[in-house]
């Protein structure tokens, strides 16, 4: 999903003293995957966790631990190492991150090879803090993580689960995927937080409409667009919720998730949770019909079926409360992409409207890639490059952004 993003790119990952410091190594290994370069500094207690020769194969260089030479005839012309990895780096990641480390980085300390390249470094930062709960929540902590956010350092908040101790509760190290997907979005130049203080409500996948017990009208929805959308808001500060049709992609935790199988089911969850959110983005691929009623028991093939009634759906877009709200649908069209997108943009009363042309094999269901126009309400239209559906997610958000502001 994000290798072009990540292509050629160089890293700087920082490791630190902490039982997550093994994860360091699966990460080291995605980042490569995706065509990173990615050099290794670690702390001298995450070196207790994880060994250094582990993260130098996986990341095909010196790992750095020491701010000076071991021995005089150790590298003698390395006296500016520091600011040369510096400047090197694109983007520096340090996962995970000790309290200490944290509280290090707040202050202005430089007082090893880690903090002090940070001290030095030109490029974004993405700290990713973990710790064991009363740790992670320790009144300092938390100030000197707010400390960090103040100074524009990008931090991914630690997520909540089994710790190491055996207790529950907010202190684990963020998901690897969710690590890559943060770093994807500073390294795309997407604008930071930009959705904080906003709630946003966004729909995904398809519906099925239940026949039988057994058989359903459905549609080729994935989910994709509509998981990126959420996972894309969540990292630009929102406060998210999903409501889905089956789908089989992943949610981050953060996210609030609600699980619905019919129309009429996500006309429901949408009528319920629109009043407490700013913006709804409908992206779900809403079925239009339903079967007239819902047979008991399976139909058998000696029923000789022939037809099914069907009944007509509600429209959710149409028909929601679009008072004060921001409100974006989608239009997904194999023919007069422009002409029908209009139509339901004022048809259906739509601040905006995401067009998706399904002609190309880079588009549509199922498929990571999207190509996309937004057409807004006051007659603006921008085309997009076929994009990854993560980049296309960010455009959509982006032009939200630039509106309602
Ligand atoms: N939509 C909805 N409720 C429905 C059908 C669609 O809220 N019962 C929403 C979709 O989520 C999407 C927009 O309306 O944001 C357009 O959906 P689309 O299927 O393209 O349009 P329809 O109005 O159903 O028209 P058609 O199927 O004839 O193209």
């Amino acid at each position: 999903m994000h290798n072009k993003i990540f292509k050629n790119k160089k890293i700087l990952l920082g490791v630190t003293g902490c039982i997550a410091a093994y994860k360091a190594a699966f990460l080291t290994r995605d980042l490569k995957i995706l065509g990173a370069e990615v050099k290794v500094i670690m702390t001298t207690s995450a070196t207790e966790f994880i060994s250094p020769l582990t993260l130098s194969t996986l990341s095909e260089n010196t790992v750095i631990i020491n701010t000076f030479p071991l021995s005089n005839n150790e590298n003698p012309e390395m006296g500016t190492w520091h600011i040369d990895s510096a400047l090197w780096a694109d983007l520096m990641i340090i996962a995970p991150c000790t309290i200490n480390t944290v509280a290090k980085i707040a202050h202005g300390f430089a007082d090893n090879a880690l903090t002090t390249i940070v001290t030095a470094l030109r490029s974004p930062l993405l700290v990713c803090p973990a710790a064991d709960v009363d740790m992670y929540n320790n009144k300092i902590t938390q100030k000197n993580i707010q400390t960090l956010k103040d100074f524009g350092i990008n931090i991914l908040d630690a997520e909540e689960g089994e710790l190491a101790s055996g207790l529950k509760g907010k202190g684990r190290l963020p998901e690897l995927n969710k690590i890559i997907d943060a770093a994807a979005l500073i390294l795309s130049g997407s604008k930071k937080k930009d959705l904080t203080n906003k709630k946003i409500l966004i729909t995904a996948g398809p519906t099925y409409e239940d026949i039988d017990p057994v058989r359903f009208i459905g549609n080729r929805s994935s989910g994709k667009m509509g998981y990126w959308l959420a996972k894309a808001s969540y990292l630009r500060g929102a406060d998210v919720t999903l409501i889905s049709g089956p789908s089989s992609e992943n949610i981050y935790p953060e996210v609030n998730y609600i699980y619905v199988r019919s129309a009429d089911e996500m006309e429901k969850a949408v009528k319920q949770n629109l009043k407490t959110n700013d913006i709804l983005i409908m992206s779900a691929a809403v079925a239009d019909y339903r079967p007239q009623k819902i047979v008991k028991n399976k139909i058998k093939k000696e029923n000789k079926l022939s037809s099914i009634k069907l009944k007509e759906n509600n429209d959710i877009l149409a028909s929601v409360d679009k008072k004060d709200k921001y409100v974006v649908g989608f239009a997904l069209e194999t023919e007069n992409g422009i002409a029908n997108a209009k139509k339901k943009l004022k048809n259906k009363d739509l601040d905006m409207i995401v067009l998706n042309v399904l002609k190309s094999k880079q588009s549509g269901f199922d498929t990571d890639t999207n190509k996309i126009k937004i057409l807004k309400k006051n007659g603006n239209t921008k085309d997009f490059p076929v994009t990854s559906k993560f980049l296309a997610a960010n455009n959509i958000l982006s032009e939200i952004v630039k509106t309602i502001k």
